[in-house]
């Protein structure tokens, strides 16, 4: 049912690439995109095996639920707590009160995690109503009444220069991965890193965005400008539109100086007591646009570029058509 093979990467668990291996060759033909499934592996800690994976794909969806698919690093949090609020109501008093990841479970935490409760079995047996349940997984290995059942999709996306920066500081600080910044690009764009390839990812979803249950969105969308964001998710969530002092007020819950300031909305704390983490890891590290302009290097810069390049010559796309100019 799906294929595995073992890769050599700098992770600190063992890494092996899945695909989808449907009979005589065939994709998940649920997901609507015509496309040679036989290219696109995912990377992922050698837990996610072919049991996993067939309760991943069987998951038992309800009408209401909302899936938020990103590839890590991509400004999930941010959107959980928008999501989040925009399906309750606003309720600022519980959003106050626990992190976004306990209202909004991880689908597959299980294979990063392999002593918490079973990551699956949580999002099925969870009472709220409706759900919101994360998932970094790409269009392939997500559960099949997704498409099936036209579930609603989230899907936020961050450009590659930026994940890789966020991404290496969050990999390192919770030792998740060791070694240099530059050893860690060259596994990004060599597809060593978990959930690389990157670009397969981003695209799968970038070109369904016209799909009725996707909801497509960049984090620099949010960035420059939130508030129309906010007003386009919650028409697609069939949500009620909001005051002027509801906008307002959510617009400033939402900001990074807001977030990182509250208990519940900088996940630091809880990350360390999970992990053993360097003292000075910190979630909500920036939070901006272009971060990878002082942080990555020329060389490194480029040699995500030329992926890029690579990749989105094969649509007739460019990396300012889906981030706009960065
Ligand atoms: P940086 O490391 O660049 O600061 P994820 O939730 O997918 O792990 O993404 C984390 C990234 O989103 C981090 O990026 C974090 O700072 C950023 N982020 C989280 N909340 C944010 C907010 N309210 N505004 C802007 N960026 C936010």
């Amino acid at each position: 049912m799906y294929a595995t093979r073992p890769i050599d990467s700098s992770a600190n668990m063992p890494t092996i690439q899945v695909q989808w291996k449907g009979p005589n060759g065939s994709g998940p033909e649920w997901v609507p995109l015509k496309q040679d499934w036989s290219e696109r592996w995912c990377t992922l800690p050698d837990r996610f095996t072919n049991e996993f994976a067939l309760r991943i794909r069987d998951f038992e969806t309800r009408s209401s639920d909302v899936f938020l698919v990103t590839f890590m690093k991509s400004g999930t949090t941010w959107m959980q707590e928008l999501a989040w609020l925009l399906l309750n109501q606003l309720d600022y008093e519980a959003a106050q009160s626990s992190y976004a990841m306990v209202r909004s479970p991880y689908l597959e935490r299980s294979i990063l995690y392999p002593d918490a409760p079973d990551s699956i079995a949580r999002c099925d047996k969870m009472k709220d109503n409706p759900r919101l349940i994360k998932s970094h997984l790409p269009a392939q290995l997500l559960p099949e009444q997704l498409w099936k059942q036209g579930r609603k999709i989230i899907y936020v996306a961050r450009n590659p220069k930026d994940v890789v920066v966020s991404s290496y500081h969050y990999a390192t600080g919770l030792n998740y991965w060791h070694g240099s910044f530059d050893k860690y690009v060259d596994e990004f764009v060599s597809d060593k890193i978990p959930y690389n390839p990157y670009w397969a990812h981003v695209i799968d979803f970038y070109r369904m965005r016209d799909e009725e249950n996707v909801f497509f969105v960049t984090y620099e969308e949010m960035s420059r400008n939130l508030q129309d964001v906010i007003r386009r998710l919650s028409r697609f969530l069939g949500c009620k539109e909001l005051t002027e002092s509801e906008m307002d007020k959510l617009l400033n819950h939402l900001s990074f100086k807001n977030m990182k300031e509250s208990k519940y909305g900088d996940q630091t704390g809880l990350l360390k007591a999970l992990h053993k983490s360097d003292d000075d890891f910190q979630f909500m590290r920036r939070g901006i646009v272009g971060s990878h302009k002082d942080e990555l290097g020329a060389e490194n810069k480029d040699k995500i570029d030329k992926l890029t390049c690579t990749f989105l010559k094969k649509y007739g796309l460019s990396e300012a058509d889906i981030f706009g100019v960065i």
